[in-house]
């Protein structure tokens, strides 16, 4: 879709400009998704504005899968600079961009749409990127590690090109349905390390060359306060267990990791903060410090 040029919201990074300045309206930007009423991303972006010292309007749009497209078209065309797009749209939003990122192409689903001066939408995907520098920033090593994905869908998509970039000694991803782990292992499969695709019943034989350094849960269950049946020694006792995933108290994932002795069970708010700090990079021209809210936030 072409939108008519605004001087706003470039690909790389942009200057801050225009309305910075008192007087004229904020850059409009917003969260859709179905539903979406959930959502911390305009709490998370008010922050790296106020942080970053930038006025912005970032809303929420609940859009249902039919109206999608209408509606993200209806922003563009009344001035919206850039959309956070999340659950059920983030494929039709790879459809609908002009023009992706390398990382959205492979991701094959769009998290962020950023318009650019030409008017053309840009769809970039930042969850890969926000998952590998919440890891850093917890100190979780890929690099060397027997990493396991738990689910073959959208999320794992998004986060095996950057989990493989980070040079894992072994990648499995397993799925309840086998084929569809197999088909994205073959997918990702080129590279120094091999992905392996299988079912989540095929998880023991696995298991008898010692279990895995860092489980990652990336199945819908969460969203159901459920989780798929785990094998008994799935990760290190030193390992880490990370749920991309997040809910208060904790998930089921992150308390079924308890349960197993892993000291280190995480979820996803972490990388929430960071894929919101890199969409905030893309529209804004400055990445904001995500220090303050990792503290504060969750
Ligand atoms: P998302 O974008 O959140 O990844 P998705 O693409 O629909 O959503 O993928 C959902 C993932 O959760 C899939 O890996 C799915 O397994 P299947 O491919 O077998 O459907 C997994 N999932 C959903 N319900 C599940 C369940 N009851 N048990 C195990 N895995 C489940």
């Amino acid at each position: 879709m072409t939108i008519p040029a605004t001087p706003r919201t470039v690909e790389t990074p942009a200057a801050p400009t225009a309305a910075d300045t008192p007087g004229t309206a904020p850059d409009r930007y917003a969260v859709i998704g179905h539903p979406v009423a959930h959502s911390r991303s305009p709490a998370i972006h008010a922050r790296f504005a106020a942080a970053t010292s930038q006025r912005i309007d970032y809303g929420r749009i609940d859009a249902a899968p039919e109206d999608f497209v209408r509606i993200v078209r209806d922003f563009f065309a009344t001035g919206g600079c850039g959309l956070n797009v999340t659950l059920p749209h983030k494929e039709a939003a790879a459809r609908l961009a002009d023009r992706l990122t390398d990382r959205a192409r492979l991701a094959g689903a769009v998290n962020t749409l950023a318009r650019q001066p030409d008017g053309t939408l840009l769809g970039d995907n930042t969850d890969g990127a926000g998952l590998m520098a919440d890891l850093a920033r917890l100190g979780i090593r890929v690099a060397g590690a027997r990493v396991l994905v738990l689910g073959a869908g959208g999320a794992t998509r998004g986060i095996l090109g950057p989990l493989l970039d980070a040079a894992p000694a072994q990648l499995v991803v397993a799925n309840r349905t086998a084929s569809r782990a197999q088909a994205l292992a073959a997918e990702f499969g080129e590279g120094p390390c091999a992905v392996q695709g299988c079912g989540l019943d095929a998880l023991g034989p696995l298991l008898v060359a010692g279990p895995f350094d860092l489980v990652l849960h990336a199945t819908s269950l969460g969203l159901q306060g459920e989780l798929p049946p785990l094998p008994q020694a799935l990760v290190a006792p030193a390992g880490a267990a990370y749920d991309l995933g997040y809910a208060k108290p904790d998930t089921p994932f992150v308390r079924w990791a308890r349960a197993q002795g892993v000291i280190r069970a995480e979820q996803g708010f972490g990388m929430l903060i960071e894929q919101a700090a890199e969409s905030f990079r893309l529209w804004r021209g400055v990445r904001p410090d995500t220090t303050a809210l990792h503290d504060g936030f969750a």
